[in-house]
């Protein structure tokens, strides 16, 4: 039933076959518990207090009113709480100031956490730390997030922050065509649905902790650091969540249940609220980005340049790297990319969904509509003119790329070959009309993890990995892989997940998760089979595989290995109010072997509705004067609901990652990549009018429309 080659599962079996999720009844009937919910004896409840001056030191902390007020228990502080290790390398690197709480009193945002306040209950608590009166020395600060920050420097994050080849503006002289544009996206905020939440208690000795989070592993092995703890002693468990989208590492509700566990020797839950996680919990950083392109007259790329500015906190560096994505999609004789970061008294940004892609591929994929337009090309024709056959800048060959047959079957399907190529021409009554697309990629990676299968004695199995499941089916998807490596059939197989007791596993981001749990699954479950294939009989403890892809997966093959996709949409904008309704999107995808059809076309579909969140409604705005958000809850910051999402389609063609035992790439994140960028363009299409600062309010299609004539 395996190929000789590769050793992979044939397509007979549960993988590519759609399934609901295993837990989805649990999910629906409310059974499935989150880890706000989950019932503890004894349990006391911690709330945190936040700064309300942006930067500045804490004078003094009146603890002495709230610890009278009816069930309060403590009030922790930086001048009371545990010492914990500030410095240390984490599973991502070092610890943002912000995690490591109560250490200093020094003051680096506003929404920067002060103090936890623990009672007897969850109303108690919440009373007495909004009472805490906590004084502090302000001091003049700085949120003026702007591209032209002359304090602005390139540096390296997760990708590089500079590399240049080539002569730039000998490069542009000689081109026939050139355009040479500055895009802004705002600060936005992953908005998921479940609040960081998570219990600590001491269990003879050992730290348990109850989270919602995108990597027990994570979580365990840096408290461990940060609490000078043997990792044994520490156990994280999290086996809801509801969505994470990159915001769900190490963050201050888990340290502050950790502390005020250890100091009052009990159970402490905290949870945060949503306004809380607007400063606590990271974000999109606002990106200002210039992207210079120079074409030959057949419209071949001689120059690229794209430079991307992100905010960080003046704690900890974080740098969105927009400018990543020409590093795969496009090559030039000249091409600089670079991502430059500008510290300012605000929070420190994280991951969010396709960090880097999502902004830098709006920012470069309306660069490359506008250049068609100079060209006088067709968008799809001016990329087929720009496929590189080998990575631009490391010059590796890439594994797999599909990205043109993504673009061919998607104007297929989407009906391209009929667009009229001018601006602002159709009209369907009060509204314009108009079409877009864009490109998308999202790099294929894959983590060390451990997996354990076991054949238990009543002829069903178990399989167990620290993997979470943020609402992207990994559970379920996992449970088809180890299937069709045991060669049973679905039911037979129960997945567990979240508990960092399983061993160390790759977190749930990177679009990685479900590719390298796979990985360690299928190793596991592919060798017990060959275990039982020997006849021995099980014993009552059932057998046990443990498979780790440490060794493996360092022993891939190195190549640029990405999904591609390619984002269409049709727009409809009316004049008279400025309002632009996305009337249908068609996304089609080459992101390798598709495990679970159903929870795959979700995730896809998914990533292009929040791109048409960002590129109509997104935005968080930071008031100069507080250095605070205006309307910091999901009333004043806008996520697309339902009557602003139409017809979405997500599809894929056939692709297979070669190095992957299952074939897997992911599929987590390249969704929303392109697809802002395929929606400007078409209100471009529409009203013959560029939208170059996201998001696309009414009022700017007013503004713009005002200002004059349409631009080409
Ligand atoms: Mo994702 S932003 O890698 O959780």
């Amino acid at each position: 039933m395996t190929t000789a080659t590769t050793g992979r599962t044939t397509p007979l079996g549960a993988v590519g076959t759609s399934h609901t999720r295993v837990e989805g009844r649990e999910k629906v009937t409310g059974t499935a518990r989150y880890a706000g919910e989950i019932p503890f004896a004894d349990l006391a409840y911690g709330w945190l207090v936040l700064s309300t001056v942006a930067r500045g030191r804490i004078t003094s902390v009146e603890t002495e009113p709230v610890l009278a007020m009816p069930g309060v228990r403590a009030v922790l502080h930086h001048g009371n709480a545990p010492r914990v290790e500030t410095e240390y390398q984490g599973m991502i690197g070092p610890p943002d100031p912000t995690t490591t709480l109560f250490q200093t009193d020094r003051v680096a945002y506003l929404g920067w956490p002060v103090a936890l306040v623990v009672a007897e209950t969850s109303e108690q608590a919440r009373e007495a730390a909004e009472s805490l009166v906590v004084h502090y020395e302000q001091e003049p600060h700085d949120v003026d997030f702007s591209g032209d920050r002359p304090e602005a420097r390139p540096v390296d994050g997760f990708a590089p922050g500079l590399i240049e080849k080539g002569d730039l503006e000998a490069e542009l002289a000689a081109s026939t065509h050139v355009v040479d544009t500055e895009y802004t996206t705002p600060e936005e905020h992953h908005s998921m649905m479940e609040p960081h939440a998570a219990a600590a208690h001491w269990d003879g000795g050992r730290l348990e902790i109850v989270d919602s989070n995108q990597s027990s592993t994570w979580v365990k092995n840096d408290l461990a650091k940060m609490f000078s703890l043997e990792p044994s002693a520490v156990r994280v468990r999290s086996e809801h969540v509801g969505g994470g989208f990159g915001s769900k590492g190490v963050r201050v509700h888990q340290v502050a249940a950790v502390m005020a566990a250890t100091v009052l020797q009990r159970p402490v839950r905290v949870v945060l609220t949503r306004r809380q996680m607007f400063s606590l919990t990271g974000y999109r950083s606002p990106t200002a980005q210039r992207v210079r392109l120079g074409a030959d007259a057949d419209g071949r790329l001689r120059a690229l340049e794209h430079r991307s500015v992100n905010q960080t906190s003046t704690v900890h560096t974080f740098v969105e790297p927009s400018a990543g994505v020409p590093r795969v999609m496009y090559d030039a004789a000249a091409h600089h990319t670079a991502n430059l970061v500008v510290p300012l008294d605000v929070p420190t940004p994280t991951f969010m969904r396709a960090p880097g892609e999502a902004p830098g591929s709006f920012a470069l994929e309306s660069a490359l509509d506008e250049l068609a337009v100079r060209c006088g090309l067709d968008p799809i024709e001016l990329r087929v003119r720009n496929e590189p056959d080998r990575a631009p800048l490391s010059g590796l060959p890439f594994g797999t790329r599909n990205l043109l047959g993504c673009f061919h079957e998607g104007a297929r399907r989407f009906g391209w070959a009929d667009r009229d190529p001018r601006p602002g021409v159709r009209r369907d009554g009060r509204w314009l009309l108009g079409t877009g697309v864009a490109g998308a990629s999202f790099q294929a990676g894959a983590g060390p993890s451990t997996a354990l299968a076991t054949a238990e004695p009543d002829g069903t199995f178990t399989v167990r990995i620290s993997a979470a499941d943020i609402g992207t089916g990994a559970r379920t998807a996992l449970t088809l892989v180890a299937a069709d490596a045991l060669q049973v059939p679905v039911d037979r197989v129960r997945v567990h997940i979240g508990d960092s007791d399983f061993g160390p596993a790759m977190f749930a981001g990177g679009s990685m998760g479900t590719r390298s749990w796979a990985w360690a699954v299928n190793a596991a479950a592919e060798e017990l089979r060959e275990r039982l294939a020997l006849g021995s009989g099980i014993p009552p403890e059932g057998i046990t595989v443990r498979a780790d892809t440490t060794e493996a997966i360092s022993r891939l093959a190195r190549t640029e290995r990405h999904s591609y996709g390619a984002q269409f949409a049709e727009v409809a904008v009316d004049p008279a109010t400025g309002e632009v309704r996305v009337r249908r999107m068609l996304g089609i995808f080459a992101a390798g072997r598709i495990v679970n059809p159903l929870t795959a076309r979700n995730q896809l579909v998914g990533g292009m509705i929040w791109g048409i969140s960002m590129a109509l409604h997104e935005e968080a705005v930071r008031d100069r004067a507080t250095g605070g958000l205006y309307a910091a809850d999901l009333a004043g910051y806008h996520v697309a609901s339902h009557a602003d999402v139409p017809h979405v389609e997500a599809d894929w063609i056939e692709d297979d990652d070669p190095d992957d035992p299952v074939g897997i790439k992911g599929v987590g994140e390249v969704g929303i990549v392109g697809a802002a960028a395929a929606i400007a363009n078409a209100v471009w299409h529409a009203t013959g009018v560029r939208h170059r600062d996201l998001p696309i309010r009414p009022d700017r299609v007013l503004g713009a429309r005002a200002a004059g004539a349409p631009d080409a």
